[in-house]
């Protein structure tokens, strides 16, 4: 259970792209899964599912469902570390229940105009959600990466695991035992945190 002041939970969160071998308790990844369902969502619409692996077999598949078949005959240091990983989540989105529930009498939006919708609020629900999970691992002392699959992957990978058409992959999350992270590919040395003072606009842009 909860291990860490909110605070460092925050600070200390960083994309871990390098595991060790050691399973995860999956006491750990229901408590992830639990935070997860406690994101916010546009409408209480709540439309996102979750694909669980944490079977050797099933981490396989994944990885084999969504890499080049090049890249996994010779992988790279990123693909090496984010395959160790004994975890892997994937949160998916699902625009039509944000259409169907907005289309009810207190939204009032029956069009179903996607029009009407500022930002994809689908994808940004199951965004919050994601972070939700981020964060539950650094609070368990454990690492985890947010990423994306390929879009030329996404068929393979709805197909090897029976999602519904209607879901989208938002993007994967590895969770494990932390080994030596090896950062950003290309980009640590380059980038740094934008300051508060960088990005915040005090009562005029
Ligand atoms: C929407 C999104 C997509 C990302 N995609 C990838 C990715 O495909 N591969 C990867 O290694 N990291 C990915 N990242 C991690 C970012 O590179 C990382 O968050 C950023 O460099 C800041 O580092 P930090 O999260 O460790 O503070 C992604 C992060 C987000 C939020």
């Amino acid at each position: 259970m909860s291990l860490m002041e909110f605070q460092d939970v925050v600070r200390r969160r960083r994309m871990i792209r390098n595991y060790t071998e050691e399973p995860v308790d999956p006491a750990v990844v229901d408590r992830m899964l639990d935070n997860a369902t406690r994101a916010p969502s546009a409408g209480f619409s709540q439309g996102w599912g979750f694909l669980r692996l944490d079977r050797p077999e099933d981490v396989d598949r994944f990885w084999r469902s969504t890499t080049d078949p090049e890249s996994l005959l010779e992988p790279d240091e990123w693909l090496t570390g984010m395959r160790r990983a004994p975890v892997v989540v994937v949160p998916c989105s699902n625009k039509s229940v944000y259409l169907a529930r907005y289309a009810e009498s207190d939204k009032g939006w029956t069009d179903r105009d996607e029009a009407r919708w500022p930002v994809p609020f689908w994808d940004m629900d199951a965004a919050m959600a994601s972070l939700l999970i981020l964060q539950t691992a650094v609070d368990e002392g454990l690492g985890a990466c947010f990423f994306g699959i390929p879009p030329a992957r996404t068929a393979s990978f709805k197909e090897e695991f029976g999602v519904p058409g209607e879901f989208t992959p938002v993007g994967a999350v590895t969770v494990g035992h932390r080994a030596t992270d090896l950062g950003a590919p290309g980009s640590p040395s380059v980038r740094r945190r934008r300051s508060v003072e960088e990005v915040v606009h005090h009562g005029h842009w």
